[in-house]
């Protein structure tokens, strides 16, 4: 049997399609749900697309939890993968799954990260600073915003040419690149 992912996230879900088509070629793990706070959100079109049913609960059900973990346990889900989502895990769930919740995060942690840091902000504070590398970092998920243990990260050279817009689209591209790879390293493994 291969693992059983579901996915969480917030917003435009290119990452969460990424990881399903890669999935579906590989055969070694299944995306069976996707999950999301905002029921605008356009990752549930794509999961439409993609044929992968899709459920939206609001901000209070994150902050407690056991509704989420009904449906995770009820799906049989192995493992979960955060991909652009927003709200931080409720323990119930963090118990349920230790080391089984993955997370990406658009820069090299420790530096970027923290509340408030996602999207165009943090590509934004990147440049804002000088820096002369940014990145990804895949790492588990804990109870802190973007502090469990990293797993993997990937850089490149920031050119002066650079603006936060590049930045962004540099960074989505190493994500679509390593993601369903680490992914699959972390969940096949534990398997
Ligand atoms: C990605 O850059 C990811 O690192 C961050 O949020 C963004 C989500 O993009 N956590 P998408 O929804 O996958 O398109």
């Amino acid at each position: 049997m291969i693992p059983k992912i579901a996915i969480l996230s917030s917003g435009n879900g290119s990452n969460a399609e990424n990881l399903v088509l890669y999935s579906k070629n590989a055969k070694t793990f299944e995306i069976a749900l996707i999950i999301s706070n905002k029921e605008s959100a356009f990752v549930h079109e794509r999961a439409k697309k993609l044929g992968i049913t899709s459920f939206t609960f609001p901000k209070s059900e994150f902050e407690e939890g056991n509704k989420i973990l009904e449906l995770l346990t009820k799906n049989s889900i192995d493992g979960v993968i955060l991909a652009g989502f927003l709200l931080r895990i409720p323990p119930v769930i963090l118990q349920a799954y230790p080391d089984r919740i993955i997370n990406i995060h658009p820069s090299l942690l420790p530096k970027y990260g923290g509340k408030g840091m996602y999207g165009m902000n943090v590509h934004q504070a990147v440049k804002e600073a000088n820096e002369q590398e940014t990145g990804i970092t895949i790492h588990y998920v804990n109870e802190n915003y973007d502090e469990g243990n990293i797993i993997f990260q990937a850089k490149f050279a920031i050119l002066s040419s650079d603006t936060p817009e590049s930045i962004a689209s540099k960074v989505h591209e190493l994500e679509y690149k390593h993601f369903p790879k680490v992914s699959e390293t972390v969940f096949v493994n534990k398997k």
